[in-house]
C-alpha cells in the first residue's frame, strides 16, 4: 500500500527551525528539522541555566527497543535542540546492547555526587529480567556512563518513573513490577540521598494493575497519575491523591473526558513550571503508534487541579502558548470551518450525528475521489505556514468482523490504531499532507494538527482518504479550526 512519507529533511526543515507555541500531537521538529525522537521519557530542568533538558527513547523505523536515549535542550518547551545520544547502545553490552530493552529514562541531579544520573528499564526482549538500569555523567546531556542494572531491594520492576520533591530534593522511584499474577503493583520508593540506590518503599498501589507512573505535586497534594495496562493502545489515565507520599492514598479517578482515551495518550511524566506569575503544571504523555513506534507523538498539556474537591483533570488545547519564566499560558484562538458548510464528492456524505458541533459529520471519505472540500478558509500568506487542527472521528472501534481493525471493545478485537487521510491545498497534489487519524471511539472527536502554507485570503482545502491499515478510507472530519501564524 502507499502510504507517503516526509521524506526530504531539507523540505521539513525549511521554516519549521523554531516553534513558539506547545502543539499536541503534532510532528514536532527539532532545530535541524528532524522529528523530536525522545518518548516516554522526563524533562529535567538544569538549575543554573534554568534550560530543559528532553530526555527519551530514541526509535527509528526498524527498530522498535534498544535504541538508547536521546537528550534535547529548550528554553521553551517548544524550540527543541539536539544534543544526540545521552545514552548509546553499545554492541554486546549485556544491558545496553541493541536487542536489550532502554525503556523510560528518568535523569536527576544529585548533590552528593554532583553527577547526573539517569535510570531506566532495564530488561531483555521478553521482560525477563524487569530490573532497573543506572548511569552517571558530569554533564546534562551526557555521555553517560553505565554503572549498573540492578533489581529495586531484590523485586521485580517494570514501567519506570521518576519525582523529586520540590519541597526537600529528595527523589523516588515509581514503577511497577511487571504482570504476573503476583506482581500487579505500583511501588513508591524513596532514593538514597546521593541518589545511587534505593533505600525504603514508601508506599505500594497494591494490585490496581497499573502502568507508566508519575508524581504532580501541588503545595498540599500530590497526585500519581497512572494509566491501565493496554499495550501501545491508549486507555483512561488514572490519578491518586494523598497528603503524604506514605499515604494514604485516595481511590483512583480518571482525568480527562472518558472515553477520549486521555485524549489518545499515555502518562509517563509531569512537569512543574514555577513562574513569576504562577505554578503551571503540565502532564507529558506519550501518544503511541503502535503501527510504526518511531512516528508516536507528544501529547504535553496543562492540568487543572481542584484541591478543595481534591481533584486534577487534564485539559486539551489544540495550541498553547506557555510562557516558562511567568508560568501562564494561553490557548491559541483559531477560526472554525464546520463541516457542515464543507462540499462532499464522489460517495462522502453529511451524516446525521448528535455529538457533532452541527448534528451531522462528514463520513464516507475514500481515497481521491471521494473527498470532502473546505472553502473559503482565510489564510494569512505566512511563510512558515499555519497551524490547522482537523477533528475528526475514527469509528474503527465499532469493528469490521474479522479483518484487521475489528472492535477493542469485542472479545479477541484489535485495534487498527489510525487510519491516514491525504489534506491537499489549493489543488497542489505535488503537495500531499499526511493527517494521522487515532482510533477515537463512538461519538467522540478528537483532533490532530497540520502545519499549512495557506496563501493570503482564500483557500481550499481538500480531504481525501489514503489508509486505514486496509483500504483507503479516512475517517471522519466534524469541523477545522485555522490558527493564526506563529510568532
Ligand atoms: C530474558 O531473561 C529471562 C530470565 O533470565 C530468560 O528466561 C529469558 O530467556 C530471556 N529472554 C531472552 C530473549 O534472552
Ligand atoms: C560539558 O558541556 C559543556 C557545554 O555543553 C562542554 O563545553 C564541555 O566540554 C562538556 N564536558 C564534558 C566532560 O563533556
Ligand atoms: C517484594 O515483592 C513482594 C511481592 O509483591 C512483596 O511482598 C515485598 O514486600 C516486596 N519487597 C520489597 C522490599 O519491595
Ligand atoms: C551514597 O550513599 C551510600 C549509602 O547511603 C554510600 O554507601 C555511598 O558511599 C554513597 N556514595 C557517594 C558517592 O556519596
Ligand atoms: C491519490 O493521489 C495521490 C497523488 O495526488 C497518489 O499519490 C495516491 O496514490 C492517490 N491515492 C489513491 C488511493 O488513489
Amino acid at each position: 500500500m502507499y502510504i507517503p512519507r516526509l521524506s526530504s529533511q531539507l523540505l521539513l526543515a525549511a521554516g519549521l527551525a523554531s516553534a513558539k507555541w506547545i502543539v499536541p500531537g503534532a510532528r514536532w521538529r527539532d532545530t535541524a528539522g528532524n522529528l523530536v525522537n525522545a518518548h516516554a521519557g522526563c524533562v529535567t530542568v538544569d538549575e543554573e541555566s534554568g534550560k530543559f533538558f528532553l530526555f527519551g527513547e530514541y526509535k527509528v523505523q526498524g527498530q522498535v527497543e534498544g535504541g538508547g536515549v536521546a537528550v534535547y535542550s529548550s528554553d521553551d518547551l517548544a524550540t527543541w535542540e539536539s544534543h544526540g545520544f545521552a545514552l548509546k547502545p553499545v554492541e554486546g553490552h549485556p544491558y545496553l546492547d541493541p536487542k536489550m530493552i532502554i525503556q523510560r529514562p528518568k535523569v536527576v541531579y544529585s548533590d552528593a555526587t554532583e553527577k547526573y544520573h539517569m535510570f531506566w528499564h532495564a530488561d531483555n526482549s521478553t521482560y525477563g529480567l524487569l530490573l532497573q538500569g543506572f548511569a552517571q555523567a558530569d554533564n546534562i546531556t551526557g555521555p553517560y556512563s553505565f554503572v549498573d542494572a540492578t533489581s529495586p531491594l531484590g523485586n521485580w520492576s517494570q514501567d519506570f518513573g521518576v519525582f523529586t520533591d520540590y519541597k526537600d530534593g529528595r527523589s523516588y522511584a515509581l514503577y511497577s513490577n511487571g504482570d504476573r499474577k503476583e506482581a500487579r503493583d505500583v511501588y513508591l520508593t524513596s532514593y538514597n540521598s546521593n541518589k545511587t540506590a534505593l533505600d525504603t518503599v514508601v508506599h505500594r498501589f497494591d494490585k490496581y494493575d497499573l502502568e507508566a507512573p508519575t508524581i504532580i505535586q501541588t503545595e498540599s497534594s500530590y497526585f500519581a497519575l497512572m494509566s491501565h495496562k493496554t499495550g501501545y493502545r491508549p486507555n483512561n489515565v488514572v490519578a491518586f491523591r494523598a497528603d503524604k507520599l506514605s499515604g494514604p492514598w485516595s481511590q483512583p479517578f480518571i482525568v480527562a473526558p472518558l472515553n477520549t482515551r486521555t485524549y489518545n495518550s499515555q502518562s509517563g511524566f509531569a512537569l512543574r513550571i514555577k513562574g513569576r506569575k504562577r505554578t503551571t503544571h503540565l502532564y507529558l504523555g506519550d501518544q503511541w503508534d503502535s503501527n510504526s513506534l518511531w512516528e508516536s507523538r507528544y501529547i504535553w498539556l496543562p492540568v487543572a487541579i481542584d484541591e478543595r474537591k481534591k481533584s486534577l483533570s487534564v485539559e486539551w488545547h489544540d495550541i498553547y502558548d506557555l510562557d516558562v519564566k511567568t508560568g501562564e499560558y494561553r490557548a491559541i484562538q483559531g477560526t472554525t470551518y464546520q463541516g457542515a458548510a464543507a462540499s462532499t464528492a464522489g460517495a462522502a456524505w453529511k451524516q446525521e450525528a448528535a455529538f457533532a458541533d452541527t448534528g451531522s459529520i462528514l463520513t464516507g471519505i475514500y481515497g481521491n475521489d471521494s473527498t470532502v472540500t473546505f472553502s473559503n478558509v482565510q489564510g494569512a500568506g505566512a511563510k512558515d505556514g499555519q497551524w490547522v487542527s482537523f477533528y475528526y472521528q475514527n469509528t474503527d472501534d465499532m469493528g469490521f468482523g474479522d479483518q484487521p481493525g475489528g472492535s477493542p471493545d469485542r472479545i479477541g478485537g484489535a485495534w487498527q490504531l489510525r487510519r491516514i487521510s491525504s489534506v491537499v491545498v489549493n489543488g497542489d497534489t505535488q503537495k500531499v499532507e499526511t493527517l494521522f487519524q487515532r482510533d477515537t471511539h463512538k461519538g467522540i472527536v478528537l483532533s490532530t494538527p497540520l502545519k499549512l502554507k495557506l496563501r493570503k485570503g482564500k483557500n481550499e482545502i481538500r480531504i481525501g482518504g489514503l489508509s486505514n491499515g486496509f483500504d483507503v478510507r479516512g475517517a471522519d472530519i466534524e469541523k477545522i479550526v485555522v490558527y493564526p501564524p506563529e510568532g
